[in-house]
């Protein structure tokens, strides 16, 4: 079936459009009032375990702001809890997971997930969302990398360093690998079985990239995005989005993604000049600046696509949307790549 708004696939495919898609990251969820009505009735996880409610969350920012593409409402800490490992989403704090992997026999807990049984809430709400879009925008699926599973599976929570998952990495790399391989494992059969429910596009975010030197980098996230695209890249566009990884940009544009997210402390030119030219660029703007005043706001988007330039780009935020933006400036961003002229 034809979808009416298909800005996004042509970006992704480097083909030639009239102006650049837009959408936010996390934009399903945080900041839309009707989200927050939810979010005061239903705790996190009954919110993305039930398809309808998920489809509901999902479908608000394409009704309320205008995207061009959808991204369902989700988690990536959904791997580590069908792996055996529980997650708690303690409000106001974040993610906790009480019983995180530090050592050998942490693995015994570890089980190779059947993603149709316990991911199966994520398939239906796929499908359920692809009806209720009707072919408006395509819809995007997402996962998190490896490495930023990793270091929530070990550190037990968020964190600024990240020490205690780097240190396991440091003390005992061979952990890590089986570790990483078996995260790798889980999220390729758990993104082939959204890609089968339906999703157009597969994003993933390597929130925690950043974290790691430009060699560790390569060593522990880097093999693992490779080998995820390979097995996914002939079947759907795939996205690498790396939080802090500027310097990464280069490798990731030879994994065989479709596109690279950016995120703001890159200028767009520093990031085509690492990514190479015929890679397409999402990303960059800095989601505190959605906190400027319209008129600013609209002033930088126009700054940001002069810079990136129309072709083989993506509007977005450099990370997610933060919850307290007003929703008026998240339209402002929006309507300002759409009427975008140079
Ligand atoms: O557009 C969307 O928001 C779709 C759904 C989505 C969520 N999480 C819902 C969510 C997506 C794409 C994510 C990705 C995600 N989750 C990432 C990668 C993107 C990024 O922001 O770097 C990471 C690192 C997580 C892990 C996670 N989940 C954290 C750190 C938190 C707590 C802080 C927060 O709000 O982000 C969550 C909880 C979470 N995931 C919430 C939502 C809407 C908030 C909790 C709630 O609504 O009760």
């Amino acid at each position: 079936m034809e979808l009416q708004n298909d800005l996004l696939l042509r970006a992704l495919r480097g083909e030639e459009v009239p102006r650049p898609p837009v959408w936010m990251m996390r934009q399903a969820g945080r900041y839309l009032p009707d989200f927050m009505k939810l979010k005061e009735k239903y705790p996190f996880f009954e919110r993305i375990s039930n398809p309808e409610m998920a489809t509901e969350i999902t479908m608000q920012p394409i009704d309320q702001v205008g995207v061009d593409a959808a991204i369902l409402f989700s988690d990536i800490l959904v791997i580590p809890q069908a792996m055996g490992i529980e997650v708690q989403m303690v409000p106001g704090k974040g993610p906790y997971l009480p019983n995180p992997i530090r050592e050998e026999k942490d693995f015994d807990r570890l089980v190779t997930p059947d993603v149709y049984d316990s991911l199966g809430y994520v398939y239906e709400a796929i499908k359920l969302t692809k009806k209720a879009l009707n072919n408006r925008v395509p819809l995007i699926g997402f996962a998190g990398s490896p490495w930023t599973i990793l270091c929530y599976m070990v550190e037990g929570q968020g964190s600024k360093e990240f020490s205690t998952a780097k240190s396991f990495c440091f003390h005992r790399p061979d952990l890590a690998h089986k570790l990483l391989n078996a995260i790798t494992d889980a999220t390729i059969a758990y993104l082939k079985g959204k890609i089968e429910a339906g999703v157009d596009v597969i994003q993933l975010f390597d929130s925690w990239g950043g974290m790691l030197s430009q060699k560790d980098y390569a060593e522990f996230s880097l093999p693992y995005l490779d080998k995820i695209t390979k097995a996914l890249m002939d079947d759907v566009p795939v996205v690498l989005f790396g939080k802090g990884c500027w310097y990464a940009l280069g490798d990731m544009s030879k994994t065989g993604a479709s596109a690279l997210g950016v995120d703001w402390t890159v200028t767009p030119q520093q990031a085509r000049e690492f990514a190479g030219p015929d890679i397409t660029l999402q990303g960059n703007f800095d989601p505190s600046r959605l906190l400027s005043p319209i008129p600013v706001i609209e002033k930088m988007v126009k700054e940001m696509i002069d810079a990136f330039g129309t072709q083989r780009y993506i509007a977005n935020l450099g990370h997610g949307i933060l919850p307290h933006v007003p929703v008026d400036h998240a339209k402002a961003f929006v309507n300002a790549v759409k009427n975008y002229q140079k």
